[in-house]
């Protein structure tokens, strides 16, 4: 833009800056729009150097039209719209219609002059609906400016006067010039807010609705887990008295079926307890009450129970270290789980012959219980994601040749460390080396226990009326 030197450009500066106090004082569109077309005209007093209507007319890339969006609130105005066959917000010109004007200016990005009404208006309306428009407004001419946004023409501006183009100075042909590019970036400014505004709204709604489907997923989890599990514990009771109470004997092919319906009960129903866990983890349904633990003693009614119902037929060796251990400040039966799996595990990926090994370690803080195993091991690159939902590695399952499993199990157990204050951690040398899980838990000091209050946490919601599940 090329404003003159001297005084005049100082006055032309000072009457941009007003202006664009008044244009930029808000962001919303709606204002911004109408400020625009009223501000020359009230604020600087175009109105005296014969100013009467400005119009502002934006592109509408979806219907691709230019489409009038504002006009300025004077007498002259709005004689125009009430001598007008189309209301004006109705009056949209096709980008297409390429003898327009308006359409021209836009195209090649240069301000243009007529006193010809219908080069404004059509196809819209006809050469004597809009000479009838100009007529009844009384203006002379109609000087249009592009209006660019970040180098992209986005509409038009045009300022009606009541005089002839000759008696327009340079003086108020640089203020339109500086006044268009201040539109600009009103224009930019407000449709970017307006926009982020729409966005936030479209945001907070989608958030509403995902918490709302979020919690009917918990419900429905929940329930159905819960009818599940009824009918799958009364299968799994009748298949084991079929197989070992029923005093009859069997056939060998009877045997084999009714083996395998209670191995199937039993993967189902583990499922069942994963899938209620993580749900009741996941909508903060799950309550933890610490207090002392004895580690040693955990860990042998965790040995005593797992090794009376698995470890015989797999041959697998429990050593649990002969050390002094500190009391774990943890919740007791969340603990108990969090064992059942880590040992469950290592039976499950630990061949015959092999060794579980319990170890301690404590720095006076905290303290480790580690689970030691002899069996396939874990790689490298596998190691980061066994704490995720559902991580099943296929390399454990297939070296084991063991079946079942749904991944949730560490998922769980690191929720239920890290609500104890803990942490869980995995090390192995790499496949077939052998895997080491180990859980470090807070030491249950006077100070810690003094404060239990303090760590215990609550369930948040309304309870289902659940009771808690094991692993
Ligand atoms: N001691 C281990 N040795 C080798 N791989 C292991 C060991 N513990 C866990 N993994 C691997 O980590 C995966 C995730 O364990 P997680 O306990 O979460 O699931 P899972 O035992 O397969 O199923 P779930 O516990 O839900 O019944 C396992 O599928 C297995 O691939
Ligand atoms: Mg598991």
């Amino acid at each position: 833009m090329f404003f003159p030197a001297g005084p005049k450009r100082t006055e032309t500066l000072t009457a941009l800056w007003k202006i664009s106090k008044v244009i930029l004082n808000t962001l919303d569109f709606n204002h911004v729009v109408q400020n625009v077309v009223d501000s020359l005209l009230f604020e600087l007093n175009y109105l005296k150097r014969g100013y009467r209507i400005i119009v502002l007319t934006l592109i509408d890339e979806k219907s691709w039209t230019l489409r009038r969006i504002s006009l300025s609130q004077t007498e002259e105005a709005q004689k125009a719209q009430a001598a007008s066959a189309v209301p004006f917000h109705q009056i949209e010109i096709p980008l297409t219609a390429v003898d327009n004007l308006l359409i021209k200016v836009i195209n090649e990005r240069k301000a243009g002059v007529t006193s010809y009404w219908p080069d404004l208006f059509k196809p819209v309306l006809t050469v004597e609906q809009a000479l009838a428009n100009q007529s009844a407004a009384g203006v002379k001419t109609s000087l249009i400016y592009p209006v660019i946004t970040r180098e992209k023409v986005v509409g038009a501006l045009i300022f009606s006067l009541i005089k002839d183009i000759k008696d327009v100075t340079e003086e108020e042909q640089d203020l339109l010039g500086g006044f268009t590019d201040l539109v600009g970036l009103a224009v930019q400014n407000s449709s970017l807010y307006s926009s982020l505004q729409a966005t936030t709204i479209q945001l907070k709604e989608a958030n509403e609705r995902l918490k709302v489907m979020d919690k009917l997923k918990d419900d429905f989890v929940s329930i159905a887990s819960h009818e599940l599990r009824t009918p799958m514990t009364a299968i799994r009771s009748y298949a084991w008295m079929a197989l070992h109470r029923s005093g009859t004997p069997l056939s060998q092919t009877l045997e084999k079926y009714i083996t395998r319906i209670l191995i199937s009960t039993e993967r189902l129903i583990n499922l069942v307890n994963d899938m209620l866990n993580v749900s009741r983890i996941e909508s903060g349904k799950v309550e933890i009450n610490p207090e002392s633990v004895d580690l040693k003693l955990l860990v042998k009614d965790i040995v005593d129970e797992v090794y009376f119902s698995k470890s015989e037929e797999k041959r697998v060796e429990f050593v649990v270290a002969e050390k002094p251990v500190p009391k774990a400040f943890a919740d007791p039966e969340k603990l108990r789980q969090v064992f059942l799996n880590l040992v469950g595990n290592s039976l499950k990926f630990t061949p015959a012959g092999g060794r579980i090994t319990f170890d301690f370690f404590s720095d006076g803080h905290t303290v480790d219980i580690s689970v030691i195993d002899t069996g396939v091991g874990i790689s490298k690159d596998d190691a980061g994601k066994l704490f995720n939902k559902f991580s099943r590695l296929d390399s454990s399952y297939t070296a084991a040749a063991t079946s079942g499993g749904t991944g949730l199990g560490l998922y769980i157990s690191k929720n239920l460390v890290e609500l104890m204050h803990g942490q869980i951690k995995v090390y192995s040398e790499g496949l077939g080396k052998g895997a080491t899980f180990t859980v470090t838990l807070p030491v249950a000091s006077a100070e810690i226990l003094e404060k239990a209050d303090q760590y215990r946490v609550k369930a948040q919601g309304e309870a289902k009326g659940l009771e808690p599940v094991a692993i």
